[in-house]
């Protein structure tokens, strides 16, 4: 079968970015739309979190300023700080979602949960409100339950699966799935239940950032079998899974440690070249018809912001062998340098 040499997708939208705060978030806001995306849904986790409303309109704000053409949706960090009232409050202000992030598992994660139980009212006020819970499906390392990076996410599904029955009506998503343990665990419930794929694990198993602290990311890329499996549920056009890339930018100076006392920072940095990439990866699994979806319109619809009559669209054309530039963006600590620097992706965006 021959393949296209241009394919266009209606509006892109990145249902998992990390956009930072301060001079890096100057840098990087812009490479949502250098990507080709035009909504950005962003993760909470700075320092110190986005645990209210306030702290949510203000951030947005600060990225609106930025980069005003881009749809910012906001999300609040769960911690203690939450109460059903807040949930309210954020609701009204058209704040999208809720992170929980386990605690200690990944970046600025110290302040993550522990125990949902206390948390239950917390839900049942964002069940009511329409908000979205997603979840960071790892629990922490624990040499007692045998537990470390490579099973940590089979091991959170139980918590997944008992969320999910205890309300049913709350939309949750799992973010970032690496295994085919979640890819079937999230098939297995209703309608409410999504998840989201990274460009990233797409791409890398375990022998790609072992000795690769680029490639270094949570939740780790894990088998080739587990690969297979995110390859399966794209080329399926399944709706409830799609694209949060999980772009998480660090400087290069904590990406590139070689320090015997300061491991390395987690995070693969995918923003500036996300549509091309993920229109790259489609391709060489044979998904490249399900980009549109993928993309675009399963997340669109999970969230309810469906493509507007009027919303852009992005066409693609296949490209010369220009690789992505090692330099990156930036300096000192600012410098980021994305995924794929150094390859040919093959794709690049019709301005
Ligand atoms: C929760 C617990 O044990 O309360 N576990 C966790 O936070 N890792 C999940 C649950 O409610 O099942
Ligand atoms: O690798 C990761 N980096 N995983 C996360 O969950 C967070 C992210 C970050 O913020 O750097
Ligand atoms: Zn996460
Ligand atoms: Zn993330």
């Amino acid at each position: 079968m021959s393949q296209p040499d241009t394919i266009s997708v209606a509006s892109p939208a990145d249902f998992h970015v990390h956009l930072r705060q301060g001079p890096l978030a100057e840098v990087v806001t812009k490479h949502v739309r250098q990507g080709g995306f035009s909504l950005a849904y962003v993760m909470p986790n700075l320092k110190p979190p986005i645990t209210n409303t306030e702290q949510a309109l203000l951030y947005r704000a600060q990225l609106q300023a930025i980069d005003p053409a881009v749809e910012y949706l906001m999300t609040l960090y769960l911690s203690p700080e939450l109460t059903p009232a807040e949930i309210r409050r954020a609701a009204r202000a058209g704040i999208v979602g809720v992170k929980s992030y386990p605690r200690g598992v990944t970046t600025n994660s110290e302040g993550g949960i522990e125990s949902y139980e206390a948390y239950y009212p917390v839900f049942a006020a964002m069940e009511e409100e329409g908000m979205v819970l997603n979840l960071h499906g790892e629990v922490p390392s624990s040499a007692e339950t045998n537990t470390c990076v490579l099973n940590a996410e089979p091991a959170f599904l139980p918590h997944l699966r008992k969320l999910h029955a205890q309300f049913p009506r709350l939309r949750i998503v799992l973010e970032h799935a690496t295994t085919r343990a979640a890819v079937e665990c999230v098939k297995s419930l209703g309608d409410t239940v999504a998840c989201t794929i990274t460009a990233h694990h797409l791409a890398l198993t375990v022998d790609d950032w072992a000795g690769q602290s680029w490639h270094f990311c949570k939740p780790v890329a894990k088998y080739p079998d587990d690969r297979a499996a995110l390859w399966e549920v794209v080329k399926e056009g399944h709706p409830r899974f799609f694209l949060g890339s999980d772009s998480a930018p660090h400087p290069a100076e904590t990406k590139a440690t070689a320090s015997p006392t300061q491991p390395c920072a987690a995070g693969v940095y995918t923003s500036p070249i996300l549509l091309p990439l993920v229109a790259h990866l489609l391709e060489s699994f044979g998904a490249l018809d399900k980009l549109e979806g993928f993309v675009s319109t399963h997340g669109r619809a999970f969230y309810g912001r469906p493509v507007a009559e009027n919303d852009r669209r992005v066409v693609l054309k296949r490209a010369s062998g220009k690789a992505v530039g090692i330099e990156g963006y930036g300096s000192g600590p600012t410098h980021v340098v994305p995924f794929w620097a150094g390859k040919a992706i093959g794709w690049e965006i019709v301005e």
